[in-house]
């Protein structure tokens, strides 16, 4: 598979969203959506109403991260909502596998969410109820925030556990993500990369955009 790009409108211009997602379409695979409750992390972004009017905003996939408490309420509405794929923290869920199977009974794909401080290996069990792994390369929360490299082995070892399951579960990073970053995560094994300061803050988006998708695949040819 070919490296895909999910730009992060964290770091567009709220108030001109659809502009913003027209910005980057020629080089998004997705458009990432992060969606944040002042409690599970400390920011506060949108909600279902946004991501709506977003569904009509663009033909391009949602890919919604949602950084709240309860997903196991709230992720199957993002479905409806607009979203293709819904990922949220395995940190935050009471039931993860029964959230994951509501947001597939949606006709949704669920992804599972890992702080950095959060270990893998107890969640490996769940990997075949999801269709993604999302391994968060800062603390979730807010956006320009620097990569963590420490995150690496963590990568690795998802993509291990993917490989072993023999599942097309895609491998997603998110934090700090410009053209090195992404060439060290491809080289681990990540396959989706989420990108908001490095992409919207470029004065050519599209540009920087396709920097990065180019580095990932250059690793993920090699390795
Ligand atoms: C942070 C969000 C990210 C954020 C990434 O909690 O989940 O999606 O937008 O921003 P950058 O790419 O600037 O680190
Ligand atoms: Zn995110």
């Amino acid at each position: 598979m070919k490296a895909q790009l999910a730009p992060s409108i964290l770091s567009a211009d709220f108030a001109r969203l659809a502009e913003e997602i027209a910005r980057v379409a020629d080089v998004a695979d997705l458009v990432h959506v992060d969606v944040m409750d002042n409690h599970f992390v400390p920011n506060l972004t949108l909600g279902p109403v946004v991501v709506e009017s977003l569904r009509r905003a663009t033909t391009l996939p949602m890919d919604v991260h949602l950084m709240i408490e309860d997903p196991d309420r709230w992720a199957p509405a993002y479905v409806a909502m607009g979203a293709s794929l819904v990922t949220f923290h395995v940190e935050a869920a009471a039931d993860p596998v029964r959230t994951a199977r509501a947001i597939r009974a949606e006709g949704g794909r669920a992804g599972l969410a890992l702080k950095p401080g959060t270990a893998l290996a107890p969640y490996l069990d769940l990997l075949p109820e999801f269709d993604m792994v999302l391994v968060m390369t800062v603390e979730p929360g807010f956006g320009g925030q620097r990569f963590i490299s420490d995150m690496l082995p963590k990568i690795r070892e998802a993509r291990a556990a993917i490989a072993a399951l023999d599942l097309a579960i895609w491998l997603e990073v998110d934090g700090g993500i410009n053209a090195d970053t992404a060439e060290q995560c491809a080289e681990a094994g990540a396959d989706v990369f989420v990108a908001g300061s490095a992409v919207f803050d470029a004065a050519d988006p599209v540009a920087a955009g396709r920097g990065i998708k180019a580095a990932a695949d250059l690793a993920m040819a090699v390795s």
